[in-house]
Protein backbone atom coordinates (compact mmCIF):
# COMPACT_ATOMS: atom_id res chain seq x y z
CA UNK A 1 0.00 0.00 0.00
CA UNK A 2 1.31 3.38 -0.75
CA UNK A 3 2.40 6.16 2.37
CA UNK A 4 -0.73 8.57 0.84
CA UNK A 5 -3.49 5.30 0.68
CA UNK A 6 -1.97 3.76 4.19
CA UNK A 7 -2.22 7.57 5.70
CA UNK A 8 -5.82 7.61 4.11
CA UNK A 9 -7.22 4.69 5.28
CA UNK A 10 -5.72 5.56 8.55
CA UNK A 11 -7.62 9.17 8.54
CA UNK A 12 -10.92 7.26 7.78
CA UNK A 13 -10.58 4.67 10.83
CA UNK A 14 -9.58 7.61 13.23
CA UNK A 15 -11.55 10.34 12.86
CA UNK A 16 -15.03 8.27 13.30
CA UNK A 17 -13.79 7.14 16.48
CA UNK A 18 -13.01 10.70 17.48
CA UNK A 19 -16.35 11.65 16.84
CA UNK A 20 -18.25 9.03 18.46
CA UNK A 21 -16.38 9.17 21.69
CA UNK A 22 -16.87 13.31 21.63
CA UNK A 23 -20.28 12.44 21.22
CA UNK A 24 -20.40 10.33 24.08
CA UNK A 25 -19.03 12.51 26.01
CA UNK A 26 -21.68 15.52 25.19
CA UNK A 27 -24.74 12.85 25.55
CA UNK A 28 -22.64 11.59 29.34
CA UNK A 29 -23.78 13.26 32.73
CA UNK A 30 -22.46 16.17 33.59
CA UNK A 31 -18.69 15.88 34.08
CA UNK A 32 -18.65 18.04 37.46
CA UNK A 33 -20.70 16.96 40.77
CA UNK A 34 -21.16 20.03 42.08
CA UNK A 35 -20.45 23.82 41.99
CA UNK A 36 -17.89 23.44 44.58
CA UNK A 37 -16.09 21.39 42.11
CA UNK A 38 -16.35 23.40 39.27
CA UNK A 39 -14.81 26.16 41.31
CA UNK A 40 -11.93 24.26 42.35
CA UNK A 41 -11.19 22.60 39.20
CA UNK A 42 -11.90 25.41 37.20
CA UNK A 43 -12.36 28.63 38.06
CA UNK A 44 -10.54 28.73 41.61
CA UNK A 45 -7.26 28.43 39.45
CA UNK A 46 -7.21 32.05 38.25
CA UNK A 47 -10.07 33.03 41.25
CA UNK A 48 -8.96 31.83 44.25
CA UNK A 49 -6.86 34.40 46.33
CA UNK A 50 -5.57 37.91 45.58
CA UNK A 51 -2.92 38.13 42.63
CA UNK A 52 -4.55 35.62 40.73
CA UNK A 53 -4.98 36.02 37.41
CA UNK A 54 -8.67 36.95 37.80
CA UNK A 55 -10.60 38.93 41.00
CA UNK A 56 -11.42 37.35 43.94
CA UNK A 57 -14.52 35.97 43.63
CA UNK A 58 -15.78 34.73 47.30
CA UNK A 59 -17.82 37.16 49.94
CA UNK A 60 -18.89 39.72 47.12
CA UNK A 61 -22.29 38.30 46.59
CA UNK A 62 -21.93 38.22 43.26
CA UNK A 63 -25.42 37.76 41.36
CA UNK A 64 -25.30 34.33 39.59
CA UNK A 65 -27.03 35.91 36.74
CA UNK A 66 -24.20 38.00 36.16
CA UNK A 67 -21.29 35.08 36.97
CA UNK A 68 -23.51 32.91 34.55
CA UNK A 69 -23.11 35.62 32.22
CA UNK A 70 -19.85 36.39 31.88
CA UNK A 71 -18.73 32.06 32.07
CA UNK A 72 -20.56 31.49 29.02
CA UNK A 73 -19.55 35.39 27.41
CA UNK A 74 -15.99 35.83 28.70
CA UNK A 75 -15.62 40.09 29.85
CA UNK A 76 -12.33 41.11 28.58
CA UNK A 77 -9.21 39.09 29.57
CA UNK A 78 -11.65 36.20 30.82
CA UNK A 79 -12.09 33.45 28.90
CA UNK A 80 -15.78 31.96 27.50
CA UNK A 81 -16.59 28.48 28.73
CA UNK A 82 -18.99 26.69 26.13
CA UNK A 83 -21.60 24.42 27.47
CA UNK A 84 -19.55 21.47 26.20
CA UNK A 85 -17.36 22.20 29.14
CA UNK A 86 -19.26 23.83 31.65
CA UNK A 87 -23.10 22.47 31.17
CA UNK A 88 -25.81 24.56 32.12
CA UNK A 89 -26.36 23.11 35.12
CA UNK A 90 -22.64 22.81 36.48
CA UNK A 91 -22.94 26.34 35.89
CA UNK A 92 -26.36 27.37 37.76
CA UNK A 93 -24.56 25.68 40.55
CA UNK A 94 -21.03 27.08 40.83
CA UNK A 95 -22.81 30.36 40.06
CA UNK A 96 -24.90 29.89 43.43
CA UNK A 97 -21.62 28.59 45.21
CA UNK A 98 -19.99 31.44 44.38
CA UNK A 99 -22.42 33.73 45.83
CA UNK A 100 -22.65 31.65 48.58
CA UNK A 101 -18.80 31.68 49.70
CA UNK A 102 -17.87 33.17 52.84
CA UNK A 103 -14.86 35.59 51.87
CA UNK A 104 -11.51 34.01 52.32
CA UNK A 105 -9.38 34.71 55.67
CA UNK A 106 -6.80 37.01 55.25
CA UNK A 107 -3.49 35.37 55.21
C1 LIG B 1 -7.90 31.52 32.86
C2 LIG B 1 -8.26 32.26 34.04
C3 LIG B 1 -9.71 32.29 34.44
C4 LIG B 1 -10.54 31.23 34.69
C5 LIG B 1 -10.23 29.75 34.58
C6 LIG B 1 -11.80 31.79 35.12
N1 LIG B 1 -11.73 33.16 35.11
FE1 LIG B 1 -13.18 34.46 35.68
N2 LIG B 1 -11.99 36.04 35.22
C7 LIG B 1 -10.68 35.95 34.80
C8 LIG B 1 -10.14 37.28 34.62
C9 LIG B 1 -8.73 37.60 34.16
C10 LIG B 1 -11.17 38.18 34.96
C11 LIG B 1 -11.11 39.70 34.93
C12 LIG B 1 -11.41 40.15 33.52
C13 LIG B 1 -11.08 41.60 33.33
O1 LIG B 1 -11.54 42.43 34.13
O2 LIG B 1 -10.35 41.88 32.37
C14 LIG B 1 -12.33 37.36 35.35
C15 LIG B 1 -13.54 37.89 35.75
C16 LIG B 1 -14.59 37.14 36.25
C17 LIG B 1 -15.80 37.67 36.82
C18 LIG B 1 -16.13 39.15 37.00
C19 LIG B 1 -15.57 39.53 38.35
C20 LIG B 1 -15.88 40.95 38.79
O3 LIG B 1 -15.10 41.44 39.60
O4 LIG B 1 -16.88 41.50 38.36
C21 LIG B 1 -16.57 36.61 37.19
C22 LIG B 1 -17.95 36.66 37.86
C23 LIG B 1 -15.85 35.41 36.85
N3 LIG B 1 -14.64 35.77 36.29
C24 LIG B 1 -16.31 34.13 37.09
C25 LIG B 1 -15.61 32.97 36.76
C26 LIG B 1 -16.12 31.64 36.98
C27 LIG B 1 -17.46 31.31 37.60
C28 LIG B 1 -15.17 30.77 36.54
C29 LIG B 1 -15.23 29.26 36.50
C30 LIG B 1 -16.30 28.70 35.72
C31 LIG B 1 -14.06 31.56 36.04
N4 LIG B 1 -14.36 32.88 36.20
C32 LIG B 1 -12.89 31.04 35.49
C33 LIG B 1 -9.97 34.79 34.57
C34 LIG B 1 -10.46 33.51 34.70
Amino acid sequence: MSVKIKSLVLKSLVVPVLLASAATYANSESRFKDGEQVYAKVCGHCHETAGDIGPVLSGRNLNPAYTTAIVRNGFRAMPAFAASFIDDKALAQVSQYIQELPAASKE
